[in-house]
């Protein structure tokens, strides 16, 4: 109900404010509490294109960045892609260093690297070359050289203090390799906080980096197994910040400054979830399946920057917020395709594998929009009653998993029902998240999640 509010856009102004239907009952917003009534769109510039990675000279040039952090990881470093910008930099008078040490799915201590060379360096610019790992790194790099602190000063609440960025950061390019994260819209830099065994991040809106060079030619290499995890993350960022709770039923910041980067679901990122949901269904498992199927790549790695401008200002829920757990927990696993120097339950698969159980939960709390999801990829849904949507909108994922090589739930990945106690506390703290779900879950409603996503199929 929460599309049916007229829109005003302030004439200068990027916020639009949304008069919300009054009839609507608030889901986890306390009665008391005044409820938003506003909702912000940012996103980073872009430049989408085949070669359009040489043009990063000319971008870091206009910046009036003169030596920059060239952010990449040691199996990228040597690839074509960093080569090229290393030229294009050259060839703009700019002077790069290279750290190549960025761990695949990044941890507080490689951040904390990545930040150490960051601050020695005192460089006035930054690019990064990868997936989410990279330019997530280099956001770090970016924050903590910046505006010195303790890690988990800006990292979000309760896990860290939440302190807002204090100001400007230094121009950041982003070149995603993957398709993707859509890193390279957000505001959002995760990573491993070993010692809690959970993923967490640091979420502001001067994180962001400034341009994004999206080039489809960079994401030619990807193994298909990172393709299919990168690929699946993408359809889970449209379908989670879809369905995430309204922008109107969260309640009101006490100052504008204070209105979280996942806002919930709002009529400006709606646009850019549904097109990327039917973009996934097109081209997800063509991409995977054929790596030489240009058509398909440029599209998936489109629709990734698509569903990152959605997530990056409505925010994720569920299947995100229950994926850190699953990250930290990664033992004995090594998919095709991942560096094998760490076992690794990668980021996308970590996120599908619970999906459909967490979407089975949620369609109740909105059917239309869970059918209409379905339908986008790609389900019958004529005559659908509103109990069928979670179970239609669950079998289409499924499908889709099965055909890019998912392993069939968690126990196909080393975790068991003994993990849950463990799943569930970490979970739990993740409130930026969590809280964005349209069904609010209780400690009892993920303990039945989890053991439901032990298999898919
Ligand atoms: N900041 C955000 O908004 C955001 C959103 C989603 C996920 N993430 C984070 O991003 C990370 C995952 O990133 P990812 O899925 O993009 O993968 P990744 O950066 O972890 O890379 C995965 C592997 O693929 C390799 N690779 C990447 N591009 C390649 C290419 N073109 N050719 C050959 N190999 C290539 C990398 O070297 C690495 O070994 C996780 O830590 C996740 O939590 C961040």
């Amino acid at each position: 109900m929460h599309l049916d509010g007229g829109v005003t856009l302030a004439p200068g102004d990027h916020r639009h404010v949304v008069e919300t239907a009054k009839e609507d009952p608030p889901m986890t917003a306390s009665a008391n509490l005044p409820r938003e009534t506003a909702f912000a769109v940012d996103t980073s510039a872009i430049t989408f294109g085949s070669g359009a990675t040489r043009e990063v000279g000319a971008a870091v040039a206009g910046f009036g960045a003169k030596r920059v952090l060239v952010v990449t990881d040691p199996r990228l470093a040597k690839g074509e892609t960093v080569g090229i910008v290393l030229d294009a930099l050259g060839a703009s008078g700019i002077e790069p260093e290279v750290f190549d040490r960025v761990r695949v799915e990044p941890t507080d201590a490689s951040f904390g690297e990545a930040i150490a060379v960051a601050t020695a360096g005192r460089f006035d610019g930054y690019v990064a070359v990868g997936g989410g790992s990279a330019i997530d790194t280099a956001k770090a790099a970016n924050l903590y050289a910046t505006y010195p602190a303790d890690l988990l000063a800006y990292v979000n609440p309760p896990i860290g203090e939440g302190r807002p960025v204090p100001g400007p950061l230094k121009p950041l390019v982003a070149i995603p390799t993957t398709a993707g994260t859509g890193s390279e819209t957000t505001g959002v830099a995760i990573f491993d906080l070993v010692a809690r065994g959970a993923k967490t991040g640091i979420a502001h809106r001067r994180l962001r980096p400034s341009l994004g060079i999206v080039d489809p030619e960079n994401t030619r290499s990807l193994p298909p197994m990172v393709a299919a995890c990168a690929g699946l993350d993408v359809l889970c960022h449209a379908l989670e910040s879809y369905t995430a709770l309204p922008y109107s039923d969260r309640p009101a910041p006490e100052r504008p400054e204070l209105r979280p980067a996942y806002q919930g679901a709002n009529p400006v990122s709606d646009i850019w979830a549904e097109r990327a949901i039917a973009m996934a269904a097109a081209f997800l498992v063509r991409a995977v399946t054929d790596p030489a199927d240009d058509e398909a790549r440029a599209q998936m790695l489109l629709a990734a920057t698509y569903a990152g401008i959605g997530f990056g200002n409505a925010g994720v829920h569920l299947p995100h917020g229950m994926s850190y757990p699953v990250s930290g927990l990664a033992r004995g696993f090594v998919p095709a395709g991942y560096p094998d120097d760490h076992p690794i339950v990668p980021h996308g698969m970590s996120v599908i594998l619970p999906a459909p159980a967490v979407f089975r939960f949620t369609a109740p709390a909105d059917p239309a929009r869970h059918l209409h999801a379905a339908a986008l990829l790609g389900a019958d849904t004529r005559g659908a009653a509103p109990k069928d949507a979670g179970d239609l909108l669950a079998n289409q994922i499924v499908s889709i998993m099965r055909q890019t090589g998912m392993p069939n739930g968690l126990s196909a990945v080393g975790i068991g029902p003994e993990d849950v106690d463990r799943l569930v506390a970490g979970t739990v703290p993740q409130h930026r998240v969590t809280k964005l779900s349209p069904r609010p879950a209780s400690e009892a409603d993920l303990r039945v999640l989890f053991l439901a996503a032990m298999t898919c199929w």
